[in-house]
């Protein structure tokens, strides 16, 4: 190999990546002119640029059905930048990013067209006159992504390099799978290709700055853990709730709803850090080895029509936003026959030492109230006999909530005495905010995933078997509720809190679901 390295004949890309040291580095997006990879991948890629955190040899290539020019397909990713970038446009870092993109037209399961993007990669290597790891993103419907990794492994590009053993990834975006059997599947034919340290699942809630706080908050301060568990914690609720409605994704929705879209991944994610238990060190295998014992303690859920665990909805017309709103049945793209579910929400059982009979209530809705995500973990009431002599006593549940979006802190809710000759006692809240002691521009969640990708720490992705445990849990529901079709979908008007019988699963318990805000 020439020993002159790129940042030798380049001296502008000095100092690049010098923080988080990635490797030379070439990554394919499959699914190029897709929405994703211009609303999120090329910003989060020109963003990483901006903070000298790309490697000095970079080089991006568009892979799609549709023949692109290159030259057109960096205009698409220069509007892209304009449009959706945190920061605004800087043309020289830019410019050092865009003139190394470009793209590669080929159908999916075309063999040929794989072996003309090696040859593609292998001549940015000649050139280059280096190694570079290969990164391959998978941003594009399931239905191709068992073609696109078998492709790659009979062109020869799943392999790392022989002598400087620079890897080859591949990182696939969400669903993985629709439920437990075809999540084995997909997980088989990865693993046929790819080894699992290879394999980068991404659930873009772990690149969330708030989410990646939630271990820092219970395991970085001494006085949370101690109160973490059963003695201590009434119950757990983790809302999901968007406003937005399924806009022009209502074909690729109503194939999946609110369980597979959601919860399955998403607000397990958060579930599993909530209630994991403290990892032995923060690397990669132990936490994920400790959230997936989290959810393999998930007890069955009981799916009975009365006193069950799970409660699914679909909304109707209403005001979000004092907007009115149609319904989801309206939405374009939505079958007359669709059962899909809108909303989904679950009483959890952790049937483990730490959490034994505290109830974990989860949610996630669209076209709900208001956008809020949060973690909402409700302590036991102090023994009564001080101050609940009637209404003015009463002491309200202390909460600490971790909001995850969209305004970003946690809460305390203490009760606090009113000032006064009397004893009367008030909830009052304790608040720190993320915007006001960091500032408000915090990287984007596929920033973080991206560099982590490259430089290959593997925490914020989902193992295989994480994945697999998470679908164990959900399935039976999903089947159930095939079984059902219409039967038991509940209604719910755009712009409220979810249909009134999610209420149910925690009035059975004495608790009610927090209001958000
Ligand atoms: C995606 C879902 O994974 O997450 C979407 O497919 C959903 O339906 C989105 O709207 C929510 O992400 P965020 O980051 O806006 O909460």
């Amino acid at each position: 190999m020439n020993p002159e390295s790129n940042e030798e004949r380049h001296p502008f890309l000095k100092g690049l990546s010098k923080h988080r040291g990635a490797p030379p580095t070439v990554v394919v997006i499959f699914g190029a002119s897709g929405d994703l990879t211009a609303r999120k991948l090329v910003p989060a890629i020109f963003n990483l640029g901006i903070d000298n955190l790309l490697p000095g040899e970079f080089h991006l290539i568009g892979y799609g059905r549709k023949p692109i020019e290159d030259e057109a397909f960096r205009e698409m990713m220069d509007a892209a930048i304009e449009e959706f970038s945190r920061r605004p446009l800087n043309k020289e870092i830019w410019e050092r990013v865009r003139q190394n993109i470009s793209y590669h037209a080929g159908g999916y399961d075309e063999a040929a067209a794989f072996e003309s993007l090696a040859e593609k990669i292998n001549r940015i290597e000649q050139d280059l006159g280096r190694d570079m790891q290969r990164m391959f993103y998978v941003s594009t419907p399931p239905s191709v992504f068992e073609p696109i990794i078998k492709n790659i492994g009979s062109s020869g590009m799943a392999q790392a390099h022989v002598h400087t053993k620079l890897a080859s990834k591949v990182i696939i975006e969400k669903p993985f799978g629709r439920d437990l059997e075809s999540a084995r599947e997909l997980n088989q034919a990865i693993n046929g290709v790819f080894e699992e340290p290879q394999v980068y699942r991404i659930d873009h809630y772990l690149g969330k700055e708030t989410v990646q706080d939630l271990l820092v908050q219970r395991f970085g301060n001494s006085i949370f853990e101690p109160l973490w568990n059963r003695e201590y914690i009434d119950c757990v609720q983790i809302t999901v709730a968007e406003s937005l409605g399924v806009g022009s994704r209502g074909g690729y929705y109503d194939t999946s709803g609110a369980l597979r879209d959601m919860i399955q991944n998403h607000t397990m994610q958060l579930v599993a850090l909530t209630a994991m238990e403290p990892p032995v060190s923060l690397d990669p295998e132990s936490i994920r080895d400790e959230k997936v014992k989290v959810i393999k303690a998930i007890q069955p859920l009981n799916l009975k029509a009365e006193g069950g665990d799970v409660v699914r909805g679909r909304y109707t017309k209403g005001l979000v936003k004092g907007e009115p709103v149609e319904g989801y049945m309206e939405a374009e793209g939505i079958p007359a026959t669709s059962t899909t579910e809108t909303y989904a929400a679950m009483r959890l059982a952790i049937n483990n030492w730490r959490w034994q009979g505290v109830p974990f209530y989860i949610r996630s809705g669209k076209r709900m109230a208001r956008r809020a995500s949060e973690i909402a973990i409700q302590f036991k009431r102090p023994p009564g006999i001080l101050f609940s002599e009637g209404d003015k006593f009463n002491v309200a549940a202390n909460t600490m909530v971790i909001s995850i979006q969209p305004d970003e802190g946690v809460t305390i809710v203490m009760n606090s005495k009113i000032p006064g000759l009397e004893t009367r006692t008030q909830p009052v809240k304790m608040h720190f905010r993320y915007s006001t002691t960091f500032g408000s521009n915090t990287p984007e969640a596929y920033e973080r995933l991206i560099l982590d990708a490259m430089v290959g720490d593997s925490t914020l992705f989902i193992r295989g078997d994480e994945t697999e445990a998470s679908w164990k849990l959900v399935t039976p529901v999903l089947k159930h509720w095939e079984e059902c079709g219409a039967h038991g979908l509940q209604e719910y008007a755009a712009g409220s809190w979810g249909p009134l019988e999610s209420e149910r699963l925690l009035w059975e318990r004495k608790h009610q679901w927090r209001r958000s805000g």
